[in-house]
């Protein structure tokens, strides 16, 4: 008998209205929109409103990928958050959003895996639901990075922006997730982190001062990284779905540079023409990167039914991963 899989039923986003380009920031650090988009790919990113937090943009995309699920909020029964701006430490962002959206019957966490968090989060879900613990999942990928930039800082204020993206998870008959390539390495912690503000260094005078709730990022090295691992992840979920990259019609990455992104492809021996991009408009949101990416290739029908694509990711922690699907809607 066909092992049921666990599929994409429903896909949502949500954009802050507010564009910051690289000529806004040019009056803001010492930088210049040819630097930006020669050493990134990025043009502009969005703002979230100094009233909302993620669980807003989080609750907003979560909405429409429901709709498109054509589920009410009262019948989800897991809810996971990726993200790595919560609106507070505890409780969940999850929790925030499910009440925000109604969905009373949901288990709700948060998933901290940085710009891979929305892979890892897809990943858990698709275990809960083949498993049989829930029948459905909401998974949102939501960050407010312009809360923690620190907006004197060139090196890191150009490369984020503000976003969410969202998708309902259900069994499917046709299609579905095939397989999940997940890693990760705590050595090399300290290249991208937030110092301040956790048990390890709690808030106080001379941290603010210090400007040290902002975050930190050692750029070249995690480049390397990038690269090397982003590559790993899609050829080894490829591999555990017996397939190559011949067989892939869109990868559709986590977007911090557009170099990283060429290098992967090159690296695989992947056309740019088969890697979804929109990092001009966005830059870097971290965990909603992918989850925003995927909702813009159905939305602008890159993808059709039985499409073979690939969602890669890579971050902080080191975390990174990639999961294969089938597409089915
Ligand atoms: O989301 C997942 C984790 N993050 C990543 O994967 C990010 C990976 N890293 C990168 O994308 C790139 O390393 C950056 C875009 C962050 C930086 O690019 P780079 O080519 O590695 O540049 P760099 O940091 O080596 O800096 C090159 C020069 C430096 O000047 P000097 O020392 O050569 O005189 C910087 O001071 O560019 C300077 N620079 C800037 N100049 C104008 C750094 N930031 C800026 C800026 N505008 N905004």
């Amino acid at each position: 008998m066909k092992k049921e899989r666990v599929g994409i039923v429903g896909v949502g986003a949500y954009l802050p209205e507010k564009i910051l380009t690289n000529y806004d920031l040019e009056k803001m650090v010492e930088t210049s929109d040819e630097w930006i988009i020669t050493r990134t790919g990025i043009k502009e990113r969005r703002i979230a409103s100094d009233q909302d937090a993620a669980s807003d943009l989080g609750a907003r995309a979560a909405e429409v990928a429901l709709k498109d699920a054509g589920l009410t909020p009262e019948a989800i029964e897991l809810l996971i958050c990726a993200t790595i701006t919560p609106d507070m430490l505890f409780p969940s962002t999850a929790c925030f959003i499910q009440r925000k959206i109604k969905a009373k019957n949901a288990v709700c966490f948060d998933i901290s895996a940085a710009c891979t968090g929305y892979i890892y989060a897809l990943n858990i879900a698709e275990h809960f639901l083949k498993n049989g613990t829930y029948r459905n999942a909401l998974v949102v990928g939501t960050e407010k990075l312009s809360a923690i930039t620190d907006w004197k800082d060139r090196s890191t204020c150009v490369l984020f922006g503000d976003g969410a993206g969202a998708v309902v998870l259900k069994k499917v008959k046709q299609g579905g997730i095939i397989s999940t390539y997940l890693g990760s390495d705590g050595e090399q912690a300290d290249l991208l982190k937030i110092p301040a503000g956790g048990s390890r260094m709690p808030a106080s005078l001379s941290t603010v001062e210090a400007r040290l709730h902002f975050l930190k990022m050692e750029g070249t090295e995690l480049f390397k990284h990038a690269v090397r691992l982003m590559a790993e992840a899609a050829e080894k979920a490829l591999a555990q779905a017996g397939l190559t990259c011949k067989d892939v019609a869109y990868l559709i990455p986590h977007q911090a540079n557009i170099r990283i992104l060429q290098a992967v492809a090159k690296k695989i021996g992947l056309p740019m023409e088969k890697i979804y991009l929109n990092i001009e408009k966005y830059g870097n949101m971290s965990s909603a990167s992918t989850a925003v990416a995927l909702y813009e290739t159905v939305k602008f029908k890159k993808i059709k039914k039985g499409d073979i694509i690939v969602l890669v990711a890579f971050g902080s922690g080191l975390t990174w991963g990639a999961t294969v699907i089938e597409w089915a809607q």
